[in-house]
């Protein structure tokens, strides 16, 4: 599959998508939501791929969706066509582990989209922020859902109402990034974590991932028990007997995935 708004290439069992519009700092435009979903699908459907890294540039992850593009449409137009943020969610449903490497502005719809991700690895250089406020909009990618889950009311209040945006550090102290490396050891450094996710046994991450997520959708005591329920389900695997196994003898596990 040849694309014209992103690069794809894999490296090892991971997937890497690089969002490249650099004149727009990525602005996330149809065409771009729309490659980026063909490309997750590609990743999804190869076995050998066990995690999938986003990124962007230098500059930026992404400044936000295509103000341009929007800039003209009706309600019916974006009513009508449930305008892109439904595609979106293409990364949210993803079943294999996804990480957004951002550096650069993470700003708008590019913010949301890293929210999508499993986890945000951030470098020391990143901006995250919700400016729709100051373009007359909202967020309309999950902003005000997702962002308020991760760091709070009263941050997010701000950041939605203000479109202020906070850097690196103030993005790892609320909790929005897992963690902030020096901007060039970026893209390693997600793949080396992405690698390392790759090579464990693939449906126990998928349980993982799963039973984590629940902790966004449900009551604490439904997501316990889901939790349980999940974790009881590992044992029916062969790749549970083989890890416990490969402890008490000393040595590697080798992974069936199975
Ligand atoms: C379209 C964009 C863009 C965007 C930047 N560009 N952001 N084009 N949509 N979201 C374009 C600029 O028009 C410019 O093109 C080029 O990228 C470089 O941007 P500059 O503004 O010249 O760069 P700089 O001065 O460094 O400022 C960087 C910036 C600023 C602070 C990130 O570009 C900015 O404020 N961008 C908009 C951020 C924003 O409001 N995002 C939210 C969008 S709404 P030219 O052709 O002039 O060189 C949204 C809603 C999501 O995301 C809801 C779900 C759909």
């Amino acid at each position: 599959m040849s694309y014209e708004t992103i690069l794809v290439e894999t490296r090892g069992p991971v997937g890497l998508i690089t969002l490249n519009r650099p004149k727009a700092l990525n602005a996330l435009c149809d065409q771009l939501v729309t490659e980026l979903g063909q490309a997750l699908d590609g990743f999804e459907a190869d076995s050998a791929i066990g995690a999938i890294v986003i990124t962007g540039s230098e500059r930026a992850f992404a400044a936000g969706a295509d103000i341009k593009e929007m800039a003209g449409f009706t309600y019916m137009d974006v009513y009508t066509s449930n305008f892109i943020t439904a595609k979106w969610e293409q990364l949210a449903k993803c079943r294999k582990p996804t990480i957004a490497a951002v550096a650069g502005f993470a700003l708008g719809g590019g913010c949301e989209l890293a929210m999508m991700a499993d986890f945000i690895l951030a470098a020391d250089t990143a901006k995250f922020g919700q400016p729709e406020i100051t373009i007359g909009t909202i967020p309309g990618a999950g902003g005000t859902q997702r962002l308020t889950r991760f760091v709070g009311k009263s941050k997010a209040m701000e950041m939605v109402l203000t479109g202020r945006m906070i850097d690196a550090a103030e993005a790892e102290r609320c909790g929005l990034v897992s963690r902030v490396v020096p901007a060039a050891e970026l893209i390693e450094e997600a793949v080396k974590v992405a690698t390392k996710i790759a090579s464990l046994s693939q449906p126990i991450v998928a349980m993982a991932k799963e039973a984590v997520n629940a902790a966004y959708e449900t009551t604490l005591a439904e997501g316990v028990h889901f939790e349980r329920r999940v974790f009881h389900s590992t044992f029916a695997t062969e790749d549970q007997k083989e890890g416990m196994a490969a402890f008490a003898e000393k040595r590697q596990p080798v992974w069936k995935n199975r």
